[in-house]
């Protein structure tokens, strides 16, 4: 923690602010006309250098953030100070990312590359970024993600490219890696390499929206808590692909063409709070609700739904442990309203959680 704090006030005397105290250690010096040169006995050779703070050309430098978004840059800027935390390079036209381009930005936590032209990165460009800790590569023309990611990654997000596989061999060793970002890539289920996310431990946050992939991904981390698959062509939920997610609180699988969703799916998700299933092609209610704790939102609008069970949602009886219902959606589905059992909501206690008629 020491440490730490004495490497953040050492870099801070190398670059910013100070610059101008040593103007003014300059002014009194001379004044005093001692001859002593101040700099080199205060700041290690290597930091004498540059005389005015470095910063690349029309980018802003402001406490170790670098500020080069909307410049129309073609490639990554030199003389970024060694000491950036963050680096911000969206809306450009950068079409490559070369090996030496991050060289030395070993304080660097974050990197934004969102929306240029990037269609290749070098493989050992990430190697000098020790501490990287977010990486936003999203809206570019990338085919696949690239190797060599930092260890120290916890966010990373690439959606918008041309990525059409995922390797396994990508996330190995990216064990700090929480959320992790891919929609709308032309992904289909085969280049989703089984069991490519396995291995990050803390994997809390997946999002694959708007591809093509037909089914979930098998071989889900265990520490998932958000699962994002909407806008994809899964034509049906299977139990074992939940396996073992007992983290789960969140699954949208909405606008899909799920027309299944296999008995135990629920079981395997036991604490799943939230199921968007709305926009698919659903015949039944999913078998499972009743029993279900905690499930609190259940969105199946826009499904074939022509009946409704009497114990489809509720547990039979009325004294049970499950946790109310907050937003139960129906509507456009071919059963009508007045055709459901009066008490299969017996159990929703919230007013207005119910969306059951068109209009
Ligand atoms: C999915 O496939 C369709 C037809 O094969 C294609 O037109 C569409 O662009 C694909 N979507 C994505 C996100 O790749
Ligand atoms: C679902 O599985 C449970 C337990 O295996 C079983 O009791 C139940 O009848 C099944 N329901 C349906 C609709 O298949
Ligand atoms: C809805 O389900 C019925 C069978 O219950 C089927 O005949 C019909 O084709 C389905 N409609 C759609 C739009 O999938």
């Amino acid at each position: 923690m020491k440490a730490t704090l004495i490497l953040l006030l050492l870099a801070q005397v190398s670059w910013a602010g100070p610059f101008e105290q040593r103007g003014l250690f300059d002014f009194m010096l001379e004044d005093e006309a001692s001859g002593i040169e101040p700099y080199k006995q205060v700041l290690p050779p290597d930091h004498m250098e540059p005389m005015v703070p470095m910063c690349p050309f029309r980018c802003q430098c402001h406490l170790r953030v670098v500020q080069c978004s909307d410049l129309g840059l073609d490639k990554v800027p030199r003389h970024i100070p060694p000491d950036t935390t963050l680096l911000d390079l969206q809306n450009n036209k950068i079409t490559e990312i070369k090996d030496d381009d991050f060289k030395g930005l070993k304080n660097l936590h974050t990197l934004i590359l969102v929306n240029n032209k990037i269609s290749k990165i070098n493989p050992g460009v990430f190697t000098p970024l020790v501490k990287l800790e977010r990486l936003y590569l999203s809206k570019n023309h990338l085919k696949e993600l690239p190797d060599k990611m930092p260890k120290t990654l916890q966010e990373l997000r690439a959606h918008e490219n041309e990525i059409s596989k995922v390797r396994k061999t990508v996330f190995n060793g990216l064990n700090h890696l929480i959320v992790i970002e891919l929609g709308t890539n032309p992904l289909k289920s085969s280049g989703i390499e089984n069991g490519a996310f396995q291995s990050m431990k803390r994997l809390s946050y997946l999002r694959i929206a708007d591809t093509n992939i037909t089914a979930i991904p098998q071989g889900l981390p265990l520490s998932l808590t958000e699962l994002h698959l909407d806008g994809n062509k899964i034509t049906k939920v299977d139990a074992s692909s939940l396996k073992g997610l007992t983290n789960l609180a969140k699954l949208g699988l909405s606008f899909n063409s799920i027309s299944a969703v296999d008995n135990g799916s629920l079981a395997n998700i036991p604490h799943v709070r939230e199921i968007h299933l709305d926009n698919n092609k659903l015949t039944r209610v999913p078998v499972g609700l009743a029993e279900h704790k905690y499930i609190q939102v259940v969105y199946l609008h826009n499904n074939n739904i022509s009946e409704v069970g009497v114990n489809d949602f509720c547990p039979p009886g009325y004294n049970t442990k499950k946790t109310s219902y907050s937003r139960v959606s129906l509507f456009s589905n071919p059963v009508q309203y007045w055709e459901l059992p009066p008490t299969a909501f017996r159990c929703v206690y919230v007013s207005g959680a119910l969306q059951l008629g068109n209009f």
